[in-house]
């Protein structure tokens, strides 16, 4: 295992056992809601946001539980995205993370549920005291939490995606769209580390450069993978958004000049961590990866 696989592993391992910790079962009548949301947060995923906050929290001598809570958050947000983004009026896709889709394992109703509540939660776990112990981290993070994933994040993103499906994008708007989908919340998961560090404008601007360039290799890594890739390997589906006839980095560049697209793009998020020393090595590894990651 390299350094890097034995940082992710234990990254991972840190973050699920907070994960299951604050959101445990119960016998109570909404039973269902917290297994859903259990089966669709817990026990998968590369939990690359999670790393990016605690490897960024790291830079600036962050108490590691703070950052992991901060991780933890993220990953409850992100899983909610996974679920509204699989069900049937979305992506309509019935494989995630190696397992039936929320909506599939439970049912729409329960899965549409699961996702509103597991946003919640990620919002409650940032506003607690053992995640920061000033008001004004603590606020700062839900803010900038709430931007990644609101209109002009996240949802922005994803409802220009489905705009997609049956308008023509051209290379910028589809660069904006990827921006918004999944590049913001990258970006809050790097700059997390530096809120709870309370790092200067240098420091923050750097890590939003680097996960901004990130983000955008990521997702057009992931939309190359929906083309060339294999579901028992991504544990999701394949050839899922040429299906839906979306817009993406492949279909108007081609597989070969999407792949060079990320590389360069991975160039330039390494490039923007010069600012720091080996302590961002682990950053830099990930992004690196990125090129010929094969889930
Ligand atoms: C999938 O993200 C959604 C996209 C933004 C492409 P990941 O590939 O990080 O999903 P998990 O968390 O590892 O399952
Ligand atoms: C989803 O992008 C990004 C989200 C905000 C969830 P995709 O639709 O490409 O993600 P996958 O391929 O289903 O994981
Ligand atoms: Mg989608
Ligand atoms: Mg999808
Ligand atoms: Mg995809």
């Amino acid at each position: 295992m390299s350094d890097l696989d034995s940082a992710l592993a234990a990254a991972a391992a840190d973050v699920e056992r907070l994960m299951d910790v604050v959101l445990p079962t119960t016998g109570d009548a909404e039973a269902p809601l917290i297994d859903a949301m259990r089966y669709a947060s817990l026990g998968g995923g590369k939990r690359l946001r999670a790393f990016l906050a605690i490897q960024s929290a790291r830079l600036f001598g962050v108490d590691a539980r703070c950052a992991i809570r901060v991780a933890a958050a993220i990953e409850f947000m992100h899983a909610y995205s996974l679920i509204h983004d699989d069900l049937p009026a979305m992506d309509d896709s019935d494989l995630r993370r190696g397992r039936p889709s929320c909506h599939k394992a439970f049912d729409e109703a329960t899965a549409i549920l699961a996702g509103d509540a597991l946003q919640s939660l990620a919002f409650e776990i940032l506003t607690d005291e053992g995640t920061h112990e000033r008001t004004g981290v603590r606020l700062q993070l839900v803010r900038d939490l709430a931007h990644a994933v609101g209109a002009g994040g996240m949802a922005g993103g994803q409802m220009i995606d489905m705009i997609g499906e049956n308008t023509a994008l051209d290379i910028g708007a589809i660069t904006r769209l990827q921006r918004m989908k999944t590049g913001e919340l990258f970006a809050f998961s790097a700059g997390a580390g530096a809120t709870l560090g309370q790092a200067g404008p240098r420091a923050r601007a750097a890590l939003h450069g680097f996960a901004q360039e990130f983000g955008l290799a990521f997702q057009i890594t992931d939309d190359l993978l929906d083309v060339v890739g294999d579901a028992d390997t991504t544990g999701k589906p394949v050839g899922l958004d040429a299906a839906a006839g979306k817009a993406t980095f492949v279909t108007i560049l081609g597989v070969e000049r999407a792949a060079e697209q990320a590389g360069l793009l991975v160039d330039q998020a390494v490039h923007a961590l010069d600012i720091f020393d080996e302590t961002a090595d682990f950053l830099r590894a990930l992004a690196r990866r990125l090129v010929d990651r094969v889930n």
